[in-house]
Order: C-alpha cells, then structure tokens, then sequence
C-alpha cells in the first residue's frame, strides 16, 4: 500500500510538481509527457511584470533617441547660417553670385551638373589660387565644409 520512499519516488514527485524532467536518455520522456504544465495565475503575473517591464524599457529608449536626436541637431552645423556669415558677401545670399566678384551663379543647373560634392568640399577647404576664392580649412571643421556643400546644392534646387 505505501510505496518506499526512493529516489525514483522523489524524483517522480518533483517532476510533477513542477514539471521538469531530465532526459532518460532515449529522448522520448518530454514528448511523452507534452510541455511543462505551469499555473496560470502564476503565467498571469509574469506575464503582465514583463509587460510593465517592457513599457518601462520602451519609454526609456524613446527618451533616450529623443536626447540623441535633439544632441545631434544641436551639433549638426548650420549650413546655411555658415554660408550667411562666411560666403554671401562673395557669393550673394542666394547664392547667385555678383559679376563683378566673378563668383559663379550656384542657382544654374549647368554649374550644378559641373561640378562634383567633392571638388565642391576640396574649393571650400583648399581655395583656388589665383582667385578671391580662398582656402577655409583652417577656419572650418569637416562636418561645417559638409553642410555647406548640402548649402551650395540647395542652391540648385529652387
Ligand atoms: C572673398 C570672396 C569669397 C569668399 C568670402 C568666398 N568665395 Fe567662394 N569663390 C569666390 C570666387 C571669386 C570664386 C570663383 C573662382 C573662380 O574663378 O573659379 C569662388 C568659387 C567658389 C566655388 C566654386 C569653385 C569651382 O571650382 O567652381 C565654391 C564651391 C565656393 N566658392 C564656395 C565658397 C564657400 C562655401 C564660401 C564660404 C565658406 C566661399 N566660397 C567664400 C570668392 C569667394
């Protein structure tokens, strides 16, 4: 009538209570048996701790690409304001150039299609000797020669 308390009769006991088990060896124990069978209420609680959790962690990463987001346009530099205070005395507000500066009109498509991002960002760092055009790469960082090339091409587009 009573069973001896052995091994298998603890380990059979805390297999269904909690309804782990390990490997016989053949493999064939876990299926035969289906998947872990856990309370519902406790499946319940984790679950809605996780979601908590989970809501949590989402407002904290929102929050933390708005900073991103606000950081870098603080320090993303003003093309247009650099071209204002550095260049439009040469090169006119809308970039159209004056006659008698020589400066090109950046607003012509044919002077767009001339001309390469490139050697756009190497005039503006290095000059063009022998012209007013000047050399600013020691006035200027890479990232300010960057935007004001995008300057420049918006020229082109209105
Ligand atoms: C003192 C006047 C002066 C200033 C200031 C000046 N430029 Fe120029 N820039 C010129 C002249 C003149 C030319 C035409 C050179 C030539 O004969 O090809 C020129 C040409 C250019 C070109 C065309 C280069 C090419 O190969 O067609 C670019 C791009 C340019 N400037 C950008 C700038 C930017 C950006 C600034 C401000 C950071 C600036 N320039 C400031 C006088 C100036």
């Amino acid at each position: 009538m009573f069973e001896r308390l052995n091994d298998v009769t603890i380990f059979k006991y805390y297999t269904s209570r909690t309804g782990l088990e390990q490997d016989n060896g053949e493999g064939d124990l876990a299926k035969s048996r289906g998947p872990a069978t856990i309370p519902s209420t406790y499946e319940t609680e984790v679950m809605s701790l996780m979601k908590t959790l989970l809501r949590q962690l989402t407002t904290v990463a929102a929050l933390c690409l708005a900073c991103t987001a606000l950081a870098l346009a603080a320090d993303a530099p003003d093309g247009a304001a650099i071209f204002k205070s550095k260049c439009s005395m040469c090169h006119g507000q809308d970039g159209k150039g004056y006659a008698a500066v020589k400066t090109p009109d950046f607003t012509d498509p044919k002077w767009q299609a001339s001309i390469t991002d490139q050697k756009i960002a190497d005039t503006i760092k290095n000059g063009k000797q022998g012209t007013m055009m000047m050399p600013f790469g020691t006035q200027l960082k890479d990232a300010e020669i960057a935007a004001l090339v995008k300057q420049i091409r918006s020229f082109g587009k209105k």
